[in-house]
């Protein structure tokens, strides 16, 4: 199925009860061809309104721990478990998260992105099945064939100072393993590890 394929079923999903309070669903944006996905939780008020993942405070702030380490945001894929805005804000309850993930799934298989960074505990639990982020944060994960590099949400540094720290420092980290990706041996030796089970 082709990106584009895929971001017409999201804007007309019906799957959960989200749907029904959405202004617009937010499949998500970026170059078919990124190296790097981001995954946040989901749609936010601005979200909604602009159809846009990440175009609120949080996403300004994304944007500058981008700027840190020279990516622009026209060069990441910029998803959100799920599509549409969960009223008040509220985290999507594992239903509304498991009828939504078909989408992610497919937009993850489309792209092929080198490494999926997750922020918050939502979408490193619904991705991985890690409780942890204060554990794992920082840190390449691996399952199955996907890699995965765990970081805090945006929008909880926001007003965090301390927090702000360890994500501007996680980026560095970030930007380092992506470097490491540019060896050539890199993928071929990782084709020969174990992986472990993606998704539950
Ligand atoms: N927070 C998220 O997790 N996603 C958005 O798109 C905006 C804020």
């Amino acid at each position: 199925m082709s990106l584009e394929d895929i971001t017409n079923n999201i804007q007309v999903c019906t799957k959960c009860s989200l749907s029904k309070s959405r202004t617009l669903a937010v499949p998500g944006d970026g170059p078919v061809d990124a190296e790097l996905m981001f995954v946040g939780e989901g749609p936010g008020a601005k979200e909604d309104t602009q159809g846009k993942p990440f175009v609120g405070s949080a996403g300004t702030y994304l944007n500058t721990l981008l700027g840190l380490i020279g990516i622009k945001r026209e060069e990441v894929f910029i998803v959100n478990i799920v599509k549409c805005r969960p009223p008040g804000n509220r985290a999507p309850s594992w239903d509304e998260r498991n009828a939504c993930l078909p989408h992610l799934q497919k937009q993850i298989q489309c792209i092929n992105p080198h490494l999926i960074c997750t922020l918050g505990n939502t979408a490193l639990e619904t991705l991985t099945g890690e409780k942890s982020i204060s554990r794992i944060h920082g840190s390449l994960l691996r399952k199955e064939n996907n890699q995965f590099f765990p970081m805090y949400h945006p929008a909880a540094a926001l007003h965090n100072p301390a927090l702000r720290v360890i994500l501007e420092s996680d980026m560095h980290k970030l930007k380092n393993t992506l470097d490491k990706f540019e060896s050539p041996s890199y993928f071929s030796e990782i084709n020969n590890t174990t992986l472990d089970p993606f998704l539950h």
